[in-house]
């Protein structure tokens, strides 16, 4: 799995929790579907059998005192088994890949929210998941409050009707999300031809006009959609 032999196309959407990153996934999908594309969409942690067991763990609220270490190596073996399992196959065969989530989340949560530093989660990246690199990377960064207030309705909200409990990062504390806030700025900041931040507060429509301009010209340059 080299990034080089990719032949598709690979997205990622980042950002706090309640963000808006589903419904732009699902606006997008729906926007390539009447282009005549299915992307392949994946979300992390989560997307393959072993993948969506590690999710239940990291995610329930009961996981408690699981160091930081922990966590990190966590993300990293979802992402091993969704990059063999799903992304590389499908760039492989040309495919667009919609991936809610990957490795800067793992920058942002456990390299600046549980301060583990960046390089560890680069280097596990290098080592992990061969440098896979997305094309695009859509940052959704409305207001802070906002988001959170809105994770946290919607959690107890899912709670309530799935008996799923999935709350063990909307349950930490401002700061913690502060960080996470101005770690994804400081990716953004240093990789700005892959990164496209969409911040402030914007309709969906906006928003999905800001990812539809920006996935648009990125197919036309790769001949994958002539209009
Ligand atoms: P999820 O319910 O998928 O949240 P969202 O809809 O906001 O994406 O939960 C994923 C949680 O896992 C989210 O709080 C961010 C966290 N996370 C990390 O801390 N590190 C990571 O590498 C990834 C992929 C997610």
């Amino acid at each position: 799995m080299q990034p080089q032999s990719q032949r598709g196309f690979f997205i990622t959407f980042e950002g706090l929790d309640g963000s808006g990153k589903t419904t732009q996934i699902k606006r997008l999908t729906a926007w390539l579907a009447a282009r005549n594309i299915a992307p392949v969409v994946t979300r992390q942690p989560g997307g393959t059998e072993t993948g969506d067991r590690i999710r239940a763990l990291l995610l329930d609220s009961k996981s408690t005192g699981l160091s930081p270490k922990t966590e990190l190596a966590m993300m990293f073996a979802d992402r091993a088994q969704a990059i063999e399992e799903i992304i590389a196959p499908a760039l492989r065969t040309g495919k667009i890949v919609v991936c809610d989530r990957f490795t800067d989340s793992t920058e942002a949560y456990q390299g600046c929210g549980r301060e583990l530093g960046s390089q560890i989660v680069l280097e596990l990246h290098r080592l992990i998941c061969n440098d896979l690199r997305p094309d695009l990377t859509i940052l959704l960064l409305p207001d802070l409050a906002a988001s959170l207030a809105r994770a946290r309705r919607r959690n107890t909200h899912q709670t309530s009707v799935t008996g799923k409990d999935e709350s063990r990062f909307e349950q930490e504390q401002n700061s913690f999300f502060h960080r996470v806030y101005t770690g994804y700025k400081a990716i953004a900041a240093r990789e700005p031809d892959r990164v496209l931040v969409i911040e402030g507060d914007l309709t969906v429509e906006e928003v999905h006009a800001q990812v539809t301009r920006a996935v648009s010209s990125m197919l036309r340059q790769m001949n994958l959609i002539s209009s």
